[in-house]
């Protein structure tokens, strides 16, 4: 029976997990730094590294105990190469090649989108050719893939990712960050009323999220200039309408053209209800034969359980690191 731990530490969660052959997850700790960092509006990478310093050994502690087994047992120590924050990435990456080293196990090091494309194993099984949205907070990519750990990113962002956006709006409708779940929930009681630019809906696969974030930080502005009160709920759901639009018809674009079997939706803006309908519907109306996948909330967003379970599939196909493995802040799918 494979076993493997996977260590996650890329922005500011600490997470382990334990993961068996069949998919099954003997442990899935994940502790969030979000209280720390809200104080600030936002994560601070310096904190965060320091936070993951203090963390990591217990997470490391509670994982062990979670998935009652001995050091010993395992296959291999999978952990998140990047890209992420570099004193984050550095932290998770020094506890995992201390322990391959230790125990004389080998090393994986996983992509951290790979992971949230991979969190769907969990769950379901990866369908090939598929295509992959993946939404976070910091990505926006359209990914094709012909077979197992096969990558090509066919569309991208110029600009800002989807999440950054949420987060930009939350923060003019005075939210708290991350503002993606609070925008959620709002919109579910709001209207579109407000008249906002649908984002670079050309003929691309690609991505534009600034002229919409700043069309909403203009709009607020003149509102409460001209002594009118926005309607937080109306502003959510007018921004999700066109944010979220052009992330569903491109997608559905690709996967035709494409030919897939499935489409999987990744990443923490995966989380939002609104995405998750939208594209429900749209598989429904347009291409029913295509597969719809989209992990549940628990492991959309940072979790080790998804960087294990893209390790296991990397363990099968013997895509091992060697210990001179060093953390990659900006490495891209495709490398
Ligand atoms: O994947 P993730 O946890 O971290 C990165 O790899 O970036 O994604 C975090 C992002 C944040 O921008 C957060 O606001 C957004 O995911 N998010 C959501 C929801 N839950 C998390 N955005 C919209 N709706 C949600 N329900
Ligand atoms: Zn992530």
């Amino acid at each position: 029976m494979t076993l493997i731990l996977a260590i996650e530490s890329s922005c500011d969660e600490t997470a382990v997990a334990i993961i068996n052959e069949n998919h099954e997850l003997l442990a899935n700790v994940v502790s969030s730094q979000i209280d720390t960092h809200r104080l600030y509006g936002g994560v601070v990478p310096e904190i965060a590294s320091r936070l993951h310093v203090e963390n990591i050994g217990v997470v490391l502690e509670q994982a062990i105990e979670q998935a009652k087994l001995d050091l010993h047992d395992l296959d291999a120590i999978a952990v998140t190469k990047g890209p992420g924050l570099v004193g984050s990435l550095h932290v998770g990456l020094q506890a995992a090649k201390t322990l391959a080293l230790a125990y004389r196990k080998p090393l994986i090091g996983v992509h951290h989108i790979a992971g949230h494309i991979y969190a769907n194993n969990l769950v379901d099984r990866m369908e090939y050719p598929c295509m992959a949205l993946v939404v976070s907070g910091g990505h926006t990519e359209l990914v094709y893939m012909d077979r197992p750990m096969h990558f090509e990113v066919i569309g991208t962002t110029y600009d800002d990712a989807i999440g950054e956006a949420f987060d930009k709006v939350a923060r003019v409708a005075g939210l708290p960050y991350p503002g993606g779940p609070a925008i959620d929930r709002l919109a579910q009681k709001g209207e579109h009323r407000y008249d906002l630019p649908r984002p670079l809906h050309d003929k691309t696969y690609n991505f534009s999220f600034s002229g919409l974030k700043s069309a909403v930080i203009n709009l607020a502005h003149n509102t409460r200039q001209r002594g009118e009160t926005l309607v937080m709920e109306d502003l959510a759901r007018s921004f999700e309408d066109v944010a979220i639009g052009v992330l569903v018809d491109k997608t559905i674009q690709a996967s035709l053209d494409y030919k897939v079997k499935q489409i999987v939706v990744a990443g923490g803006v995966a989380a939002n209800s609104y995405l998750r309908e939208s594209m429900q519907k749209a598989v429904e109306s347009t291409c029913p034969d295509i597969r719809l996948s989209i992990p549940p909330l628990w492991c959309c967003t940072d979790n080790a359980a998804m960087i294990a379970s893209a390790a296991l599939e990397m363990y099968q196909l013997k895509q091992f690191s060697d210990l001179s493995l060093s953390c990659k802040p900006m490495i891209d799918l495709e490398g």
